[in-house]
């Protein structure tokens, strides 16, 4: 497919002709992080700014290495260090980059709806690189990636995601990658941070964790997302580990090829245990390393290049 779109600003928005074309491509950038010579030229004369008015470990990393991969020239933006402190606003912080010349923009903040408001008001390409509760699409296609590589199809796969949904950006896009192609979801965690209205995404709601991972063939856990509650969601961090958290008795309870994925930053020890993230099971690191080829592909369609195919330049 030739691929139009200027933005990359969720997954829900997305075809499934859409999602395949992205991993895809991905597949073909994982050949060109294997050469000796990892770089390729397509995004020489480019500027991209990473705007993270959030924290974050893995996604800030991973784009900066794409882009430099890609050849572009890359600004990262220290909100910190900016005059956001001085209070200025987004709009007019992003389009003193783009005046000076911002190609791409790949934002980071804690308000959903950052990177449409963005796309909005500027000319240059936007990429929501997690935006509040809202999506954070890189991350559902690094894990739709190592799922595919890992277990060699979604569609039909049973994938249950475990912990805090409601405040998660991840889950979102999660849900909406693996509905649209083909998987049956499960959600589980306490009543009060994932409530049934999830069912109308095309989930099973369940808060009973047995239940949730018996006949599992993913298991995704996420962290609390302390930040972004605005009250306590259960009595204490003790019950959430005894009712929620992945202890190895409970891991034992799974099918025997069940695959453990997380998207970090990792709680050990509330919603898994230190040994089952460091386990054979777990694919954490794989995903941190699909990461980077999702967003080598996610940053070349949008500046034009054609799809797979085109990526053996
Ligand atoms: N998975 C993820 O978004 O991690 P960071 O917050 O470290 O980027």
């Amino acid at each position: 497919m030739i691929w139009t779109r200027k933005h990359l600003l969720d997954i829900e928005s997305l075809s499934v002709e859409e999602l395949a074309t992205l991993l895809d491509t991905a597949m073909a950038f994982k050949s060109v992080g294997e050469r000796a010579i990892k770089k390729v030229p397509a995004l020489r004369g480019k500027t991209v700014v990473n705007l993270f008015v959030e924290p974050s470990t893995r996604t800030r990393i991973s784009f900066e290495l794409s882009e430099q991969r890609l050849s572009a020239d890359i600004i990262d933006f220290t909100a910190e260090a900016s005059s956001l402190k001085k209070g200025e606003t987004l709009k007019d912080t992003a389009r003193t980059l783009e005046a000076l010349n911002a190609d791409f923009i790949v934002i980071r903040h804690s308000a959903s709806g950052a990177p449409h408001f963005l796309s909005r008001v500027l000319d240059a390409h936007v990429i929501n690189a997690g935006d509040g509760a809202h999506e954070h699409p890189t991350q559902a296609l690094l894990d739709m990636l190592t799922i595919r590589e890992k277990k060699g199809r979604i569609a039909g796969l049973n994938v249950t995601i475990l912990g805090d949904i409601l405040y998660s950006r991840v889950a979102r896009s999660d849900i909406w990658a693996l509905t649209k192609l083909g998987a049956h979801v499960t959600l589980c965690g306490p009543s009060t941070l994932v409530p049934k209205s999830f069912e109308r995404l095309g989930c099973r709601v369940t808060h009973r964790l047995e239940e949730a991972i018996r006949d599992a063939d993913v298991i995704n856990l996420l962290r609390i997302q302390h930040e972004r509650q605005r009250r306590s969601m259960f009595p204490s961090l003790n019950e959430y580990v005894n009712l929620f958290g992945l202890s190895k008795q409970r891991l034992a309870l799974t099918k025997p090829d069940a695959m453990i994925m997380h998207p970090g930053p990792v709680n050990r020890g509330v919603e898994i245990d230190s040994d089952i993230a460091d386990g054979e099971r777990s694919v954490i690191l794989q995903q941190v390393t699909n990461g980077l080829a999702v967003r080598m592909a996610a940053l070349f369609l949008i500046n034009g290049g054609g799809g797979p195919q085109a990526v053996a330049v």
